[in-house]
């Protein structure tokens, strides 16, 4: 399976998504900075990719630490991970990861742990997560494909894929089970414009694969619909709020209506990581804004006169009435999400 992004010991070293489909090259980070402006300029991208490599640059900085001491090692800490915090606001993941590793940091400060002892308990917690990130892909996967007929045409939106994960994928995740489990399907990727991740990057994981796939240009998706040739639809999602509302690509949320109104499932899959309890409703989620430049342009090629004025919101918010089911990889909740969401994250049995 492809590596999206990887410890080497002396670097944090990824697929440059920026690059892709046309070139296949990996960027090398060498310090916490590599790692934030590699996040922030999009060479990793997606929720819980972008959670991977912020625990990994944090241990990657504090392993290039030249503190003797903890407590000027606890300042660079503290510094790093607020760079890292800096780098895109909305998907939660990002924000956990970079908890659990104050959490590991805490604990191996508190039981007296040396700053060498406390520099390898981090680099740990970094490779645990990216392991876990890869295993919790697979059973969401697994449980995601029982929503899926043998024969199935899946719209997505964005990429959702192993590129978006530490590898297998969250949306197709649960479309390399389902076609693993000998489901005939075909995918039809938007093309997610303006970064174009659907076109790019999810045309890419899949055809690799052998898994059937189709472009088409976000403004189809309606008339696709229309003409019965979307069974159901699956996406990611950046932060999953405590009552089921959705931020993903913008994009999403019209895809959702449209499903609605066709009467064709929208379901979402995404780690429990992605959840934010703490959050009432998507009207509390940041929507990261992203420079005018994504949409003026596609590559070098300007598409726009200067002197129009741009918007980018990177992400929109699907309220919880068109999300048919949340696939998790605890389980699968369905409304009311203020209640199942919350059982699987504490654990409970719904
Ligand atoms: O701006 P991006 O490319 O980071 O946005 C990615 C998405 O919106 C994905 O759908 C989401 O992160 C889920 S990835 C498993």
């Amino acid at each position: 399976m492809l590596p999206t992004v990887e410890w080497k010991g002396d670097s944090v070293v990824m697929i440059d998504q920026r690059k892709l489909p046309t070139t296949e090259v990996y960027v090398t980070c060498k310090t916490a900075n590599d790692v934030a402006k590699a996040i922030k300029t999009m060479v990793i991208r997606g929720a819980p990719a972008i959670g991977v490599a912020a625990a990994m640059g944090i241990a990657l900085g504090m392993q290039r630490s030249k503190a003797s001491g903890t407590k000027q090692f606890a300042t660079e800490f503290q510094k790093t991970c607020d760079l890292m915090a800096g780098t895109r606001p909305t998907a939660v993941n990002l924000f956990w990861a970079i908890d659990k590793m104050k959490r590991v940091f805490a604990e191996a400060a508190q039981g007296g742990g040396s700053v060498d002892e406390i520099k390898q308990r981090l680099v740990a917690e970094a490779q645990r997560i990216h392991d876990e990130d890869v295993a919790n892909c697979r059973t969401m996967g697994a449980h995601g494909a029982s929503l899926v007929p043998d024969t199935a045409r899946i719209l997505t939106h964005c990429n959702a894929g192993a590129l978006a994960t530490a590898g297998y994928g969250t949306a197709l995740g649960v479309i390399r089970a389902a076609a693993g489990q000998g489901k005939k399907i075909a995918v039809l990727a938007d093309e997610t414009r303006p970064f174009l991740q659907g076109a790019r990057l999810t045309a890419w994981e899949l055809v690799k694969d052998g898994i059937p796939t189709t472009v088409i240009t976000d403004n189809m998706a309606a008339s696709m619909m229309r003409l019965g040739e979307v069974d159901l639809v699956v996406v990611g999602a950046d932060r999953i709020a405590a009552n089921g509302d959705v931020a993903n690509k913008v994009g999403t949320y019209g895809v959702a209506v449209l499903a609605k109104e066709h009467g064709i499932p929208f379901y979402v899959a995404a780690p429990i990581s992605t959840i934010d309890l703490d959050t009432t409703d998507g009207s509390g989620i940041p929507i990261e804004e992203r420079p005018d430049r994504e949409v003026t342009h596609v590559g070098t090629s300007r598409l726009t006169p200067e002197g129009a004025s741009i918007r980018n919101p990177a992400f929109d918010v699907t309220p919880a009435k068109y999300v048919t089911a949340i696939v998790t990889e605890r389980g699968i909740a369905r409304a009311p999400y203020d209640v199942s969401l919350a059982a699987l994250v504490t654990g409970a049995a719904t």
